[in-house]
């Protein structure tokens, strides 16, 4: 795919990826037209080598992996990023009746947005809802796909002061209005039944955030930008999967975990820190017929690519990045450090995987915290203390993480795909921590 191709099938996977559900969704699809299997954990699993399998949990993470041919000695390769973004998550008594008969809807912040940028933009509804159908309960996955909702400013005349910068208030200040003397609190429950097709009272609960309705776009006079909501991190989900679907390892199991609630701390039944990795991994080793020691001695063997978009150097404030290992948009995948271990890269994960960028002709840059800042978290620290394997933490280099709308550069996303699908296509020999080889 050349890069400007790849830009239009990221945006268009984020378009179709309007919650963690529905990126989940999108990325079923996907593996199903590529001949994956479905694998449900309430299942006993058996496998094939040479097969490609996958498992999701609470239907917002997912586990896919490829079964390579010849596996006596085998190991895992595998990447990590999260479906998650930060938004507004309405409660499940949504309706604020008033002031003067306008209905607003409830929400609560839902991980580390920038909160203005939610602000007079058309917004939306979406994720998962339980009915009630003959006796059981159904989940079904809501995208209201129309403009619905908006956050208005108050007006500068009002607030004479909003330039000096303004503390919003998320009880009061971000409240998505919904209606103005047209419908009631009930009509809520109603517009949900009715893009369902069912009865109000057939609704038993939901999982509905907030959808910033602006489509992502490339842009610039070269076309050198893409900007869409959510690149951190469908980005790098979007870049693992289909490096992924490109590779071929027989010596292998090649693995490409996304897991939710990255935003919120990963602490849940199917985020980064649960048993979900882990306890695939074992039904895997289990199935191939292997046991407990071929399983530990897989892992040593093992290596991940934890994939979560990095800071590029902001152009209007390049004083807030390091001075030496600040990213540039458009210059290639970024390896991520920090002295704490919030970033698992060290000597030997960085080696390694820049040696297979250079294998791959994929530039490669640096990101450190300035050393007075106190940086963010993500994915392979925290999947770490599951399955604790060799990690390097990558991401591509992004502006205004965590707005609604974010940017990134249009050439990056297919280099990150070149770079993990050498990755997965490597036969890595992993002699403990001190010898590595790359075939
Ligand atoms: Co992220």
């Amino acid at each position: 795919m050349d890069h400007q191709t790849c830009s239009q099938e990221l945006i268009k996977t984020i378009a179709a990826s309007p919650s963690a559900f529905h990126a989940v969704d999108t990325v079923v699809r996907r593996l199903e037209a590529a001949g994956f299997m479905a694998l449900s954990e309430n299942d006993t699993w058996t496998l094939e080598p040479g097969g490609s399998y996958f498992t999701t949990r609470n239907g917002s993470s997912l586990i896919a992996f490829k079964l390579g041919s010849s596996l006596d000695n085998y190991h895992f390769q595998m990447s990590a990023a999260h479906t998650d973004s930060p938004t507004f998550k309405l409660k499940s008594q949504p309706a604020l009746s008033g002031p003067d008969g306008v209905l607003r809807l409830n929400v609560e912040a839902y991980g580390g947005m920038i909160d203005y940028t939610w602000l007079d933009r058309p917004l939306s509804l979406a994720g998962r809802v339980m009915v009630e159908k003959d006796g059981a309960i159904e989940t079904r996955l809501l995208s209201i796909d129309r403009d619905l909702l908006l956050i208005p400013s108050v007006a500068v005349h009002m607030n004479r002061d909003v330039n000096q910068g303004y503390a919003f208030n998320r009880q009061v200040d971000l409240c998505p209005l919904f209606s103005v003397g047209e419908l009631s609190a009930e009509d809520i429950d109603r517009l949900i039944a009715d893009e369902l097709s069912v009865t109000p009272e057939q609704i038993l609960a939901h999982d509905l955030v907030l959808v910033n309705r602006q489509p992502g776009c490339v842009w610039g006079a070269a076309k050198e930008f893409v900007s869409a909501p959510k690149l951190d991190d469908l980005q790098c989900v979007f870049a693992s999967l289909e490096a992924l679907l490109a590779s071929d390892n027989p010596h292998a199991v090649t693995v490409c975990a996304l897991f939710d609630n990255e935003e919120v701390g990963s602490g849940s039944k199917q985020g980064a820190l649960s048993t979900l990795l882990r306890d695939t991994l074992a039904r895997v080793n289990a199935a191939l017929g292997k046991g407990e020691q071929d399983l530990l001695a897989a892992l040593a063997g093992s290596f991940m690519v934890s994939c979560d978009n990095a800071h590029a150097v902001h152009p209007n404030h390049p004083e807030l990045a390091d001075e030496k290992n600040r990213p540039q948009l458009n210059a290639g995948v970024v390896i991520k450090e920090h002295a704490g271990q919030l970033y698992t890269t060290d000597a030997l994960s960085r080696a390694v995987f820049e040696s297979i960028c250079r294998g791959a002709n994929v530039p490669t840059q640096t990101f450190a915290n300035r050393s007075d800042k106190r940086g963010g978290s993500t994915l392979g620290n925290l999947s770490n203390r599951q399955v604790s394997v060799h990690s390097v933490d990558i991401g591509l280099p992004q502006l205004a993480m965590h707005s609604a709308y974010e940017t990134a550069g249009s050439h990056d996303t297919a280099w990150a795909i070149e770079a993990l699908k050498a990755f997965f296509s490597t036969d890595l020999h992993i002699d403990g921590s001190s010898r590595v080889t790359l075939r």
